[in-house]
């Protein structure tokens, strides 16, 4: 257990189509901590995730963990290490489940595999892990929307990451799974890992810190973020 990464971002802009996207964004993320992103639709979390994830290079500024630049060229070391669950999943439909959870571990470095057991075993734990150990074997266009976001939550836990960012991680799911899934990501500091999630989920952002908001590509100014937060107790 390494006690998370440390994340940074410093100056961060990006234009697209001749307009920003993201402008001026400096934030910190202590190891261990769980941050949240929140914003209006079309405020630029999704882009900002991408970027603090490595796979996207800003027009300006930089992104470090543990103090360490890290652009898209430069990302190779840290996959396993640092994970993003994408808005949209990412999934191959006409695998199943288990198959999707192993095609991570088949991504790493041997040494970051698991020895002591299969790949396939592996990838069975982190599905029991976010309830759904009972669907490992379907495939995943037979899964609900909310079964294929777990899916790729598991997917993204299977490779043991000291830092996970997640797109709306609890937007498509059922009252019960929700507050599953919620205990899950809040409970990843605990373990060592680094969490950053971008959302609209009130009940999950109130329970993050820091608190981030971006309106229109800007950061709120940190007291902004923090009332926003304490008024929607
Ligand atoms: N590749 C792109 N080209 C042009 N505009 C983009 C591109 N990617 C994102 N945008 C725009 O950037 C803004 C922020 O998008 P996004 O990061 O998806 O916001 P959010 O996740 O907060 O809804 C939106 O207005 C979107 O249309
Ligand atoms: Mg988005």
């Amino acid at each position: 257990m390494t006690g998370g990464i440390a994340l940074t971002a410093d100056g961060i802009g990006l234009r697209r189509s001749g307009r920003p996207i993201l402008d001026g964004i400096g934030l910190a993320v202590g190891a261990g901590r769980a941050a949240a992103l929140t914003g209006p639709s079309g405020s630029g979390k999704t882009t900002l995730l991408t970027v603090l994830a490595g796979f996207q290079r800003p027009d300006s500024g930089a992104i470090r963990y543990d103090g360490v630049e890290v652009t898209p060229a430069e990302r190779g070391p840290w996959t396993g290490r640092v994970q993003l669950v994408h808005q949209a999943f990412g999934l191959l439909s006409l695998l199943t489940a288990a198959e999707n959870v192993e095609l991570a571990l088949q991504g790493l470095d041997r040494a970051r595999r698991p020895r002591a057991r299969s790949l396939r075993d592996a990838a069975r734990e982190a599905l029991d892990a976010v309830g759904l150990a009972a669907r490992s074997d379907n495939l995943v266009e037979e899964l609900s929307g909310g079964e294929q976001q777990r899916v790729a939550l598991a997917r993204a836990l299977v490779t043991g990451p000291d830092l996970l960012l997640a797109d709306e991680p609890t937007a498509q799911l059922d009252p019960a799974n929700r507050e599953r899934i919620t205990d899950l990501l809040l409970g990843l500091p605990a373990a060592g890992v680094t969490v950053v999630l971008a959302t609209h989920d009130e009940e999950l952002s109130r329970r993050c810190d820091p608190l981030f908001a971006l309106r229109d590509g800007v950061l709120e100014p940190a007291q902004a973020a923090a009332g926003r937060g304490a008024a929607d107790l």
